[in-house]
C-alpha cells in the first residue's frame, strides 16, 4: 500500500501558499487535508482559481480559517504568511511544519529587531527548528525553516565554495522579478514603479544578509533589485579564490542533483529557463582582469526558492523521492 501524508496549507491564497498547493496537487504521495486562508474562508477553491476543482481533477477542500488549518492534525503543515504572523505562531504537537517565511531561519533571536523590524516573539523556541536547504543543509527534526529565496541563490552559488574563497570583501548583486515582495500591494510593486524599470531596495539592510552569514559563517554585502518580471531570481556572486578551481568543485558538488545544474563553460544562467521550475542553474567564469571569480546562480523566486524547495524538504523527510511533485523540466522558450 502507498503510504501517503496528509498536508495543511497555511496562508494558501498568497503568492507561496497558491504554488505549494499546485505541488501537492501534483504529488503522488501528499494528500491535501486542510486549505487555510483567513480572506477566503467558507468559500470554495474557486474563489482563488476557476481551474481548482474542474472535472477530473483532484479535489481541493473549502477553505477554513489558517487558525482551524493549523489546529486540524495533518501529516504536514506549510506556513506561507508573512515572517511575523509566522513568528507568533505555535507549531502544532505533532506532523512536520516547514515555515516558509523568515520567523524560524536566524538562531539568533536578536538579529531579528535589526533585519525584520519586529522583536521574536518566542524567542526561546528558535533552537527547535533546523534550517533546511537540501543540497547543503538537508532538513532534520520536524520543524523546518524554508530558506529565503535571495539566501537560496547565493548559498547555492557559494555554499560548495565557502572554504575556497576570501570570505573578505564579498559581494552578490541579485534580482528578482515582482512576486517576490508577495501578493498584497506594495509601492515596491506597484506597476508604476516597476514596469520599464530596475530599482535596488534595502540597500545594505535585506533580511537574507544575515541568513546567509549564518550558513557560510562570514558576511556577504548583497544588493537586491526588483526586475519589471513577474517571477525568476538571478544573483551575481563576485569572489576570488584562494587557490582551488572554483569550477571544478561546483561541478563535483552538484554532479548527482536533479535540482542544480552547473552550465558548461561560456554558458550563464537564464531566468526564461528557470521560471516556472523548481531548478536552479549555476553558471562560473574567469574575471582574469580583477583576478576574480564571477558565480552566477538564477532560479525561480516561487519554485526553488519557496514552494519547490519546501517540498523538497518534505520528500527527504518523509524519505519520498526526493524530486516528487517538483517541477523539473519547465518549457523550451
Ligand atoms: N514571494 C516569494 O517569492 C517568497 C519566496 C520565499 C519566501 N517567501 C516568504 O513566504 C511568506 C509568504 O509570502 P507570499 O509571497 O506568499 O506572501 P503573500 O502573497 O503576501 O501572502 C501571504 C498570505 O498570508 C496571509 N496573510 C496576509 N496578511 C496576514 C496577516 N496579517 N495575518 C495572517 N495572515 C496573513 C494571507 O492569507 P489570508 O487569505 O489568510 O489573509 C496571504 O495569503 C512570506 O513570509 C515571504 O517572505 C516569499
Amino acid at each position: 500500500m502507498r503510504k501517503m501524508a496528509y498536508v495543511s496549507i497555511i496562508g494558501a491564497s498568497g503568492y507561496t501558499g497558491q504554488e505549494v498547493l499546485d505541488r501537492v496537487l501534483a504529488h503522488r504521495e501528499l494528500e491535501l487535508h486542510a486549505v487555510g486562508s483567513d480572506s477566503l474562508a467558507g468559500r470554495d477553491a474557486v474563489a482563488l482559481d476557476p481551474r481548482l476543482n474542474r472535472n477530473g481533477g483532484r479535489r481541493v477542500p473549502q477553505f477554513i480559517t489558517n487558525e482551524a488549518a493549523l489546529a486540524s492534525g495533518a501529516d504536514v503543515v506549510l506556513l506561507c504568511q508573512p515572517h511575523e504572523d509566522a513568528a507568533t505562531l505555535e507549531p502544532p504537537a505533532k506532523g512536520v511544519v516547514i515555515d516558509l517565511s523568515g520567523a524560524h531561519r536566524l538562531t539568533d533571536a536578536t538579529l531579528y529587531e535589526r533585519w525584520y523590524g519586529f522583536v521574536h516573539p518566542r524567542p526561546d523556541e528558535l533552537s527547535d527548528w533546523s534550517y533546511g536547504l537540501p543540497e547543503l543543509a538537508p532538513p532534520t527534526g520536524r520543524l523546518i525553516a524554508n530558506p529565503g529565496c535571495y539566501a537560496t541563490a547565493a548559498l547555492l552559488a557559494l555554499g560548495p565554495l565557502k572554504h575556497a574563497i576570501d570570505p573578505d570583501g564579498l559581494v552578490v548583486d541579485a534580482k528578482s522579478g515582482m512576486t517576490g515582495a508577495g501578493r498584497s500591494l506594495k509601492a515596491i510593486t506597484h506597476a508604476g514603479s516597476v514596469l520599464e524599470n530596475v530599482s535596488p531596495y534595502k540597500v545594505g539592510s535585506h533580511q537574507h544578509v544575515p541568513e546567509i552569514a549564518q550558513v557560510l559563517g562570514f558576511p556577504v554585502s548583497l544588493t537586491p533589485h526588483v526586475l519589471p518580471v513577474r517571477r525568476g531570481l538571478i544573483a551575481t556572486c563576485y569572489v576570488r579564490s584562494t587557490g582551488p578551481d572554483l569550477r571544478m568543485l561546483l561541478t563535483e558538488f552538484y554532479a548527482e542533483s536533479h535540482v542544480v545544474s552547473v552550465l558548461p563553460e561560456g554558458l550563464a544562467p537564464d531566468l526564461s529557463r528557470v521560471q516556472y521550475t523548481d531548478t536552479a542553474e549555476i553558471g562560473v567564469f574567469d574575471d582574469s582582469f580583477t583576478d576574480r571569480t564571477i558565480v552566477i546562480c538564477a532560479l525561480d523566486n516561487l519554485g526553488k526558492g519557496a514552494a519547490g524547495q519546501a517540498i523538497q524538504n518534505v520528500n527527504l523527510l518523509f524519505g519520498f523521492p526526493e524530486t516528487e511533485g517538483l517541477r523539473l523540466p519547465g518549457v523550451l522558450v
